[in-house]
């Protein structure tokens, strides 16, 4: 089917056109119904369908004959290690591990959090996790004690699992410190903390259970029917109040999102080499790491390393030769890492990059000179696609399995069938071409999409669906062409994408308004040539106040990289007198990140003080 007669089909007739895509998957009870409302209102899929994603993601494929075929590539230049994995070992070593969390008590329903670093341990959790019907959720390995501690409270795990270390350029995450930390911190406490040792890092702490000791007594599991519409895992994302949201992903639509993406997106058959160069922590490493690909039947890449420096900038190409891969998916700020070492693209011509059919971006805007770098010095075609935790797959893109539109820079391409998206403005009218405004979709969403925020349906809907009815906000803003590309500018909220990580200003403004000394404080994302977006704070300090401006900024620096991560780059704090505010009271943080990127701005009527502003302009501007 071509892309307009599958987003016509989808639009028009949405129960048919994914019962259809739901037949490429074996069920256990196939569906009979696409898609219907449930007691909470919420947008279900499949409802009468039963299955196993585990089952789909391996057995399947061992009962279809591919049980020799590499399911999984560890490769760590961490530690130098390259390790195939057939299908039929990954099926062992999963049945394995659910056999273990069995024996620990986990049943389909409970909660079990990961907190691992890139190994195949991490992959081989959540298909076990999957495998009893238990719901993972899996928490990246660059957050500190403070954020894990939140998810563990938030999730109610019967079981963490995690490792002794994490492995970074230059240094060693010993992980047990922080798991210590966090489970001080939770008042929600773990049956079980279940370790597995790396050789990077003995098993030290008194009180974890070492997970290679627990597997040689462990009987393999078999896989518990679970219905579509039950939870799969939870992915807690950052949101803008200071507290995550557990964005809760169902069975049976994700699976068959996965499989149709696969396909109707990143055009790729079972067998080939797919590879995601994110961390299984984000959603990229959830869809498009673990569940996607091995759905597929295809060949995933589990990189422990970097863009740049594990160990140069041709370690893209390196693993793309050695491995033939067909599709690689990174977010745009790997490029401009790789691009800033190797600007003439010396370090691809080292390589045998035949294989590489498509190159995928997403994760943030994929800015023009990035995407014009990237297809002239590799000569491969780049896509863009834009998507968000909350969706679990590509909502834009340009859809090469289905058809080959032309690239415009700046675009996300055309909307993906079932995503029926619209430009609106304020008040919920649909906007003309070239018209800015909120990105939002139509509902309902297609299969795949999350299904509430865990504990908290009331923060789903007043979230997502209450702004505009009928709709789904995406908190993105932007425009669709006279063609119907569309152009995603940026979130009209306070979070923020840092190196492709989506992290909140509120988060950070929580830790610095802690701090003794501050009476307020406001962080805005400004714009940076490598990280596409950094956090810098404002401060005001309290009255009588009075302390060195470096140690504070220092001191504040060191206050977010222990309760949020490193990962949060927060380095820049300014002191001011006061915030400029609405008269309500609002600080106008979009006002004074367009300030902070040299961007005109009008200085809105709601401003209680003009003058405000005024005495900010010079510090940022000296700033920037
Ligand atoms: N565990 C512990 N710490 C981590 C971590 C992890 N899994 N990941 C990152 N960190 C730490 C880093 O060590 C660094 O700490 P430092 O401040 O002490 O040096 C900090 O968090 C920032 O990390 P990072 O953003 O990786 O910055 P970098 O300067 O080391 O590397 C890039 C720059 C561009 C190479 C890197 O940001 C990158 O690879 N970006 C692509 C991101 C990506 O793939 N996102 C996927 C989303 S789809
Ligand atoms: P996350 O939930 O971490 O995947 O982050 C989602 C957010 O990242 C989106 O809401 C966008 O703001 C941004 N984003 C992701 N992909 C793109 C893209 N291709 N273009 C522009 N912004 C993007």
């Amino acid at each position: 089917m071509s892309y307009a007669e599958s987003y016509q089909q989808a639009r028009r007739e949405p129960d048919q056109f994914w019962l259809k895509q739901a037949q490429s998957l074996a069920w256990y009870k196939n569906p009979s119904i696409g898609f219907a409302t449930d007691e909470d209102g919420n947008d279900r899929w499949f409802p009468d369908g039963e299955l196993n994603t585990s089952y789909l993601a391996l057995d399947v494929h061992v009962e279809q004959g591919r049980g020799d075929q590499t399911a999984l590539i560890y490769d760590s230049p961490m530690t130098g290690t390259v390790e195939h994995i057939r299908y039929s070992d990954l099926l062992d070593q999963v049945q394995r591990c659910a056999g273990l969390l069995a024996q620990q008590g986990v049943q389909k329903g409970d909660r079990v959090v990961i907190y691992m670093p890139m190994i195949p341990q991490a992959v081989v959790a959540m298909l076990a996790c999957a495998r009893l019907g238990a719901v993972h959720s899996v928490v990246f390995g660059g957050f500190a004690a403070k954020e894990l501690a939140v998810r563990i409270e938030d999730a109610s795990p019967k079981v963490v699992l995690s490792a002794t270390c994490g492995l970074e350029v230059g240094k060693t995450i010993n992980y047990q410190p922080l798991l210590r930390e966090a489970l001080a911190l939770a008042e929600h406490q773990p049956e079980q903390v279940i370790v597995w040792e790396r050789p990077e890092q003995p098993l030290t702490e008194a009180g974890l259970l070492r997970w290679q000791t627990l597997l040689d007594s462990a009987e393999p599991a078999d896989c518990v029917a679970v219905k579509a519409t039950d939870p799969l895992y939870i992915l807690y994302t950052s949101g803008t109040t200071g507290k995550p949201k557990g964005v809760v992903r169902d069975n049976g639509g994700h699976a068959v999102a996965m499989r149709y993406s696969m396909s109707a997106l990143y055009d790729v058959q079972p067998g080939d080499v797919y590879w995601a160069a994110s961390d299984v922590g984000w959603v990229v490493g959830h869809s498009y790491i673990v569940y996607a690909p091995l759905i597929t039947g295809c060949t995933t890449v589990l990189y422990e390393g970097k863009p740049v420096g594990t160990p140069d900038a041709g370690a893209f190409w390196r693993v793309v030769e050695q491995h033939q891969v067909k599709v690689l998916f990174a977010a745009p700020t790997a490029f401009r890492a790789i691009k800033k070492i190797d600007p003439e693209g010396e370090f691809i011509q080292k390589y045998n990059i035949e294989s590489l059919r498509t190159i995928f971006m997403a994760g943030e805007r994929l800015d023009p000179p990035t995407l014009e770098w990237t297809e002239q010095k590799t000569g491969k075609p780049v896509v863009d696609h834009w998507w968000q935790t909350e969706t679990g797959w590509a909502i834009a893109g340009n859809p090469v399995g289905l058809e080959q539109f032309e690239t415009r820079a700046g675009s996300a391409c055309m909307p993906l069938p079932g995503f029926n998206v619209e430009i609106l403005d304020a008040d919920g009218r649909v906007q003309p071409p070239d018209t800015q405004g909120f990105i939002a979709l139509q509902r309902p969403l297609p299969p795949g999409c999350l299904t509430t925020i865990w504990n908290n349906q009331a923060r789903f809907e007043s979230g997502y669906l209450r702004q505009f009815v009928g709709y789904y906000v995406s908190g993105d803003g932007g425009y669709k062409d006279a063609d119907g590309y569309l152009y995603v500018m940026g979130r009209i909220d306070d979070v923020i994408n840092v190196a492709g990580h989506r992290l909140s200003t509120g988060e950070m403004e929580a830790v610095i308004g802690a701090h003794p000394a501050v009476a307020e404080c406001a962080v805005i994302g400004i714009r940076d040539e490598l990280k596409g977006q950094l956090p810098l704070g404002l401060v005001v300090l309290k009255d009588g106040v009075y302390v060195d401006d470096d140690e504070l900024s220092t001191e504040l620096t060191q206050r977010v990289r222990e309760e949020i991560g490193a990962i949060a780059c927060y380095r820049q704090t300014v002191i001011v007198n006061r915030l400029p505010k609405t008269r309500s009271g609002k600080i106008l943080r979009a006002t004074l990140r367009k300030m902070a990127d040299n961007e005109t701005y009008t200085v809105p009527s709601t401003i209680d003080d003009p003058s405000a502003l005024d005495e900010i302009q010079p510090l940022l501007t000296s700033n920037a």
